[in-house]
């Protein structure tokens, strides 16, 4: 009944601050898979923003000056400042949550992730690692929940054996890096198998990410997804979009 009714009051806007009061965090982490290149071509973005990531005043991001504002594509921008951003799976994962969970309330997004960068960038104490972590706080500060880690990371990882051995490795302290200094050691985490073919081991990654086995860490395989043409290595707009709704019926599934 409860449901019912939430689903229903959702169609007017003074019910909202009742029914959903807590802002549930989400931190997105990773290379520019999870920043976004949907869309950039010749250094510039199309500004196409398909209808799964269209804004809502019930979703934010807290931007490069820890503000929180209402979030757009591209998401990240001014967080990674590594190439032009365009489309990620922030905002379409965003949307879905939202809509099959209204009870979440406000979501906050956290835009962490930079392009080209490899494991050891985000190692404990790491500047990447150090700017996730003041990110997260900052997002803490006025109420609200971490809910998930969103991880998306490991491309640059995949052209050389010794590294792509290391990785499972060094991706399970990351974690459990993060989740100790988030003081939320069971924090779950939907991680993404890489989708493109960078480095010849990139098969080796692939397995440490499906193969992660920590409690509450979950893997969507992007494999299959399309990636850019002339880009061997960035999904296209559709395909973060379809990603962000993996992510976000893997996020559902496991629940919390
Ligand atoms: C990771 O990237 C950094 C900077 O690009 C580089 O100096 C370092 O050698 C790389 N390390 C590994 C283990 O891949
Ligand atoms: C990809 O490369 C081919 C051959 O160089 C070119 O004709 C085509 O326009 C390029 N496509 C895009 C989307 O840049």
């Amino acid at each position: 009944m409860f449901m019912f009714l939430a689903a229903f009051q959702l169609q007017s806007s003074e019910c909202l601050a009742f029914a959903c009061s807590e802002k549930s965090i989400f931190i997105l982490a990773g290379q520019s898979n999870m920043a976004g290149r949907g869309g950039v071509a010749k250094g510039t973005w199309d500004g196409c923003v398909p209808r799964e990531c269209r804004p809502d005043p019930r979703i934010l991001r807290l931007n490069a000056n820890l503000v929180w504002e209402e979030a757009r594509e591209p998401l990240h921008a001014g967080i990674d400042t590594s190439n032009p951003c365009g489309v990620g799976p922030g905002m379409s994962f965003a949307n879905l949550v939202l809509e099959r969970d209204p009870c979440l309330g406000v979501i906050g997004l956290v835009p962490c992730a930079f392009g080209g960068t490899n494991i050891t960038r985000w190692k404990r104490g790491s500047e990447l690692y150090n700017r996730l972590l003041t990110r997260a706080y900052a997002a803490l500060q006025d109420g609200g929940k971490i809910r998930a880690i969103l991880w998306y990371q490991g491309e640059s990882d995949s052209t050389d054996e010794t590294r792509a051995k290391m990785y499972k490795m060094r991706l399970i302290e990351f974690f459990l890096d993060i989740r100790r200094d988030l003081a939320s050691p069971a924090l779950p985490i939907v991680q993404v198998a890489l989708a493109s073919d960078v480095g010849p081991y990139f098969e080796v990654v692939r397995e440490a990410q499906l193969r992660t086995e920590l409690p509450n860490v979950v893997c969507v395989d992007a494999m299959g997804l399309e990636v850019k043409e002339n880009d061997t290595l960035h999904l296209t707009t559709s395909a973060q979009v379809q990603l962000g709704k993996m992510l976000a019926n893997a996020f559902l599934r496991i629940g919390i």
